[in-house]
């Protein structure tokens, strides 16, 4: 098999890394790919909106399959424009991709097939009737951008002043563009989250591993949201009878729902839940992978996942299991300085050797680039440090081993991944997305 793996994140360094450990495949390059990921695989240069480019290259390498990582492309149609041209991918259609690139789109389909969601205060197109409705909901409350906003659309408040800010923000001042034309408002749920994938191949599917990510900067969940600080996966966090749950009034009503819609999906669909005292609920659908959940179910994989994910766009899932080893894994986002607000880029990394030699701990790069053996930041979240072991004590105790020999000036990294296992406050507010 050859494998072209479309975008740059350390979701997508973990996707070569595990793609490589296959027998069956002869080749993986990645585009555009970062400074970790050209060690492992060939990189080229692609724009993540040029969707004739991608398939223009998928073509060129002769790959029998892409697989997407981000959003953007699948929302852009991406899927659409390989199928065009009879290129083989694995990522749905920019239609059943809007469970993702609408939150009014995913909320609507959330109504209809009756699966358990926050409740709605109302959708608004005029910041005018938005403020007002600020006057007749309870709090917190969660005002949504319709559209993707690069994680920055979703703001979780008790504040009337800070909901009308990030309206204004979103409606008036445009800062998202069209993204933010359209918001939500929608009531705040308490709880832990869980991020729930499934791998579709159209008809069936097999669920990867349960992980939880943990969004806010700083440790017990203080400080402004972020894409995403770290990640750890193990099966008890979720027990059989939730998984159940899980099945029977989210996943398999979702399926259903697709199905009646004539929306044929096939990729990654995860479902962002809370599990709230009242059961889990979806905030949100995403049409793609998580990152950096990807790092810590990839970790613990103990099944080919090249194999599955060809089998998925053939639409032969069949009896792949996708098997996950019984211990625990771990992944420790390193983030720039500033990050998320005002990140500083243009860092030289040193450490990563020291980190590599730990034992059980691997580095996935995400804003990085090489320069010959020398590497720099160029993101906000730089690398992941993962860890694989017994138990997640374990895990953790690896993953801050190996994260404690990288340098790099005024980067940040949360003490606490798969440590505090606490209850997250009610709802913790601030905004992400
Ligand atoms: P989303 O972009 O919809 O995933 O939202 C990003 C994050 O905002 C989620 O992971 C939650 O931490 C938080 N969030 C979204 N919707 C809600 C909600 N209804 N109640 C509480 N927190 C939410
Ligand atoms: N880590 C959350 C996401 O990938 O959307």
């Amino acid at each position: 098999m050859k494998i072209l793996v479309i975008g740059s994140g350390g979701r997508e360094h973990a996707m070569v890394w595990k793609l490589r450990q296959s027998t069956a495949v002869e080749a993986v390059w990645c585009a555009p790919g970062n400074g970790g990921i050209s060690k492992d695989a060939e990189c080229f240069p692609l724009d993540l909106k040029d969707l004739n480019g991608a398939a223009d290259l998928a073509s060129k390498l002769r790959a029998e399959i892409t697989i997407v990582g981000p959003e953007l492309p699948l929302a852009s149609g991406i899927a659409d424009e390989f199928a065009k041209r009879g290129l083989a991918i694995l990522g749905p259609s920019q239609k059943a991709a809007q469970l993702e690139g609408s939150k009014v789109f995913a909320k609507r389909f959330m109504e209809r097939f009756k699966i358990p969601t926050a409740s709605t205060y109302g959708i608004y197109d005029s910041p005018i009737d938005a403020y007002t409705s600020l006057c007749s909901v309870d709090w917190p409350l969660v005002v949504k951008a319709d559209g993707l906003c690069a994680g920055k659309g979703v703001l979780v408040t008790s504040s009337p002043d800070e909901a009308a800010a990030f309206i204004d923000r979103l409606m008036e001042k445009k800062e998202f563009g069209d993204a933010g034309k359209r918001v939500l408002l929608e009531e705040g749920l308490a709880g832990r989250e869980l991020s729930y994938i499934i791998l579709m191949d159209g008809k069936g599917f097999v669920s990867l591993a349960p992980t939880r990510d943990h969004k806010r900067a700083y440790d017990n969940d203080e400080g402004p949201n972020t894409g995403g600080m770290g990640a750890f996966s193990s099966a008890d966090i979720l027990p059989p009878e939730l998984e159940k749950k899980i099945l029977e009034t989210i996943v398999q009503p979702t399926l259903a729902g697709l199905e009646k819609e004539g929306l044929n999906y096939c990729g990654f669909l995860y479902f962002g839940l809370m599990l709230t005292s009242d059961g889990p609920k979806v905030l949100e659908y995403n049409c793609r992978l998580g990152d950096p959940e990807t790092q810590a179910i990839l970790l613990r994989a103990d099944f080919d996942f090249a194999d599955a994910c060809a089998r998925a766009v053939r639409g032969d899932l069949g009896s792949v299991q996708a098997k996950s080893s019984n211990g625990a894994s771990v992944c420790v986002v390193v983030a720039s300085e500033g990050y998320p607000e005002n990140p500083k880029i243009g860092k030289e990394i040193t450490g990563l050797e020291a980190a590599a030699a730990v034992s059980g701990a691997l580095i996935f790069h995400a804003g990085t680039r090489r320069e010959g053996e020398k590497y720099y930041t160029t993101g906000g979240r730089v690398l992941g440090v993962g860890a694989v072991a017994a138990d997640l004590r374990a895990a953790s105790k690896i993953a801050y081993e190996a994260a404690g020999k990288i340098r790099i000036a005024g980067a940040h990294y949360r003490k606490d991944i798969g440590i505090s296992n606490a209850p997250r406050k009610a709802a913790a507010e601030g905004s992400n997305g």
